[in-house]
């Protein structure tokens, strides 16, 4: 008999897709590309949004529930809301999000949002302009800040702004993001570098233990843990007598696959079984043929059973070769 829900090997229910929809990006996060960096995918390649709605048909009918838009950086995927407003359509899908830099959000938010995208996080290292560049590759602050403003008009909440920790660059900023992100209503979470690609590895100079930062931020406020909506692996904390909130992401200092939901499908068909790892399965040319959804139904149950157990980030730091925006984080 055939499942009606995706579990893998080691009893875990995988209810979280996130489906990135290109590997490009505007910018250049020195943890995620290299600097100049022009090697992507090539766009006939690329699912097209009939083969992505019915694959994720596929995974709703087995019990996925969230779907994540991902890149690259997704905006940069002409028509996106299309797409957006068929995924939002599937009886089954109960949210669907969006993580952005928020470069092309001023003109998109009104129509993503009116499609059914309803979370966001906002990939955001620093509010210092020429801090924010350097990070990015050239970025342009003034143009995230104003992308951020349009989602917040245009209804998305929960709002969620990731930074990655980096030694010397925003680890003094903390409190600086914390205060942004209170006064609009917003959860700052921050991330721990991870050796994805030969960029993530090289970022691993600067990298900072959050466990020291808590410690830091528990000088001064008293920080109680605190429950948000949504299935990521971060752990939130409020801080006490205030609204504020803050989430740590922490794959190397304490890490969450025992509790992993999720699986990634890359913008050319590739599902990846782990962030950390290589495990992966072909869907490309099974869509290209025409399968159906019963038939790809089977190919998800076969490929969930290659889940690995957990990534080995610091076991073997070299293992992932992709860079970030491949599998969009
Ligand atoms: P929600 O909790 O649903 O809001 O989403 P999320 O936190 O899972 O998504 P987001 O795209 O904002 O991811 C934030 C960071 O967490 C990124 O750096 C991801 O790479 C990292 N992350 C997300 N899922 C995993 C995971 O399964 N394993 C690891 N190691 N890192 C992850
Ligand atoms: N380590 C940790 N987080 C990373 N991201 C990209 N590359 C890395 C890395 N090497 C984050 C981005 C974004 C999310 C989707 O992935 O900052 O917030
Ligand atoms: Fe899941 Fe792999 Fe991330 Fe661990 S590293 S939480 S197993 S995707």
């Amino acid at each position: 008999m055939s499942e009606t829900f995706l579990e893998d090997n080691f009893g875990r229910r995988i209810d979280y897709l996130r489906l990135s929809v290109t590997d490009r990006c505007d910018l250049r996060c020195s943890y995620c590309l290299p600097k100049g960096f022009r090697d992507f995918g090539e766009p006939d390649h690329w699912l097209n949004f009939e083969e992505m709605t019915r694959v994720v048909q596929a995974f709703t009918e087995l019990g996925v529930q969230r779907v994540r838009l991902t890149g690259g950086e997704p905006l940069v995927r002409r028509d996106l809301p299309l797409l957006a407003g068929q995924l939002a359509q599937l009886p089954g899908l109960t949210d669907l999000s969006l993580s952005s830099n928020c470069t092309r959000m001023d003109k998109l938010a009104g129509p993503l949002y009116e499609a059914g995208v309803r979370r966001l996080n906002v990939s955001l290292d620093s509010l210092r302009e020429e801090v924010f560049a350097r990070v990015t590759g050239g970025g342009k602050l003034h143009k995230v800040l104003r992308g951020i403003e349009a989602a917040q008009q245009a209804g998305f909440a929960p709002i969620r702004i990731n930074t990655v920790a980096m030694r010397g660059v925003n680890d003094q900023e903390i409190e600086t993001l914390l205060d942004f992100c209170a006064a609009r209503g917003f959860t700052l979470r921050l991330i721990e570098t991870m050796p994805v690609g030969s960029t993530g590895r090289d970022a691993l100079e600067d990298f900072v233990d959050l466990q020291t930062v808590k410690r830091r931020l528990e000088q001064r406020f008293t920080l109680t843990p605190d429950v948000q909506p949504g299935g990521g692996p971060a752990r939130y904390y409020r801080v006490a007598g205030s609204d504020t909130r803050i989430g740590l992401i922490t794959p190397l200092s304490q890490h969450f696959c025992d509790t992993c939901n999720r699986v990634r499908l890359n913008a050319e068909g590739t599902l990846h079984l782990c962030l950390g790892q290589e495990h992966n399965y072909p869907l490309r040319d099974v869509l290209r043929r025409g399968a159906g959804v019963e038939d790809l139904k089977d190919h998800l149950r076969t490929a969930i059973t290659l889940k690995p157990q957990r990534h080995e980030f610091r076991e073997k730091p070299s293992q992932v070769v992709r860079f970030m925006a491949m599998t969009g984080g």
